[in-house]
């Protein structure tokens, strides 16, 4: 159930509908055979909340761990920092002053080490954001099942609990700030293609998430939708019907193609994406092109 203040904002629960029922129940499928799950897609297309979803899903330990380009072993697997300083002093016999001083180097463990001792849920998001130089690490825990322990002086490794299990989500490699993975890791992974949600998800997950009403989801969904027929079909994302709805709700702006509030906002939030996608195209053609959209039912009438 969602809360109020959930509805308000736009934030709250994951929406399941049939499109994502299917692709949950294959995951699970997959990780309980033991086998690590990559989903991949454009951006906002939901790869983050479906892998948190299906994690809790599983009822144990959540770890998320986010890729950047400075993420590290020092990070995964530890590092020291700082010391631990110890201090004796004995003057029991009043002529006897003896003190004795032991400084050792504090280890700090990484976010993969309690995940693979406890048999967590990981969740690597945005893991090609990470150099791959980073992500070696995953070759002998996903193949061998054991962690090796760099960095600490012993040379050691963890065998990984048998309930441990990972969900690797990314953006396809052309977006910027992505590396390219080593074939290795890909390997060992089952990637599953995201795409955007179906129309009926969409309008689901507006009237669900914000608390618009069904003939207002469809109208925010159907002029969306028509937009990214200009482009590759993602962009905008479920990220700018999000947008619309929920500013929409919150400050009371009515859903209707002449309202000019409502046309201002959707100006607000969709003149970024398809500047995006029709980079050529002037400020000026874009915001007609999508006035033209917002009020194309309009115009048939
Ligand atoms: N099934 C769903 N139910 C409710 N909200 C959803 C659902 N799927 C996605 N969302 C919402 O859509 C937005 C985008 O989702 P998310 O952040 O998971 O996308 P992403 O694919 O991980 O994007 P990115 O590649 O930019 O990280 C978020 O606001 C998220 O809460
Ligand atoms: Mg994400």
């Amino acid at each position: 159930m969602l809360n109020p203040s959930d509805k308000q904002n736009g934030t709250g629960e994951f929406v399941s509908t049939p499109f994502f029922e299917n692709i949950i129940s294959r995951t699970l499928h997959y990780l309980r055979a033991g086998f690590p799950v990559h989903f991949v897609g454009p951006t906002g297309v939901g790869k983050s909340s479906l892998a948190l979803y299906i994690a809790k899903q599983l009822k144990r330990k959540v770890t998320v761990i986010r890729g950047h380009h400075e993420l590290s072993n020092k990070d995964l697997l530890g590092q020291y920092s700082g010391v631990r300083k110890k201090e004796i002093i004995d003057n029991y016999i009043h002529t006897v002053f003896k003190k004795e001083q032991e400084i050792k180097p504090v280890w700090i463990d990484g976010q993969l080490i309690e995940a693979v001792k406890n048999g967590h849920v990981v969740i690597y998001d945005e893991f090609s954001r990470s150099l791959p130089e980073a992500n070696n690490i995953f070759l002998s825990l996903l193949e061998e099942k054991v962690l090796p322990l760099y960095g600490n002086g012993k040379n050691s490794f963890i065998k990984c609990h048998p309930d441990f299990l990972i969900i690797f989500t990314s953006n396809p490699d052309e977006y910027a700030g992505t590396f390219h993975t080593q074939d290795a890791l890909l390997d060992r992974l089952i990637t599953i293609h995201l795409d955007s949600c179906d129309r009926e998800t969409e309008i689901e997950i507006l009237n669900q998430k914000t608390g618009l009403k069904k003939h207002e989801a469809e109208e925010v969904v159907r002029l969306v939708t028509n937009l990214r027929s200009y482009g590759n079909g993602f962009c905008p994302s479920l990220r700018a019907t999000i947008m619309i709805a929920a500013v929409a709700k919150k400050s009371n702006i009515e859903i209707t193609p002449t309202d000019i509030q409502y046309q201002a906002l959707c100006m607000d939030v969709l003149i970024r994406p398809m500047t995006q996608i029709l980079p050529k195209q002037p400020p000026v053609k874009i915001r007609e092109l999508i006035l033209k959209e917002i009020l194309r039912r309009e115009e048939k009438k």
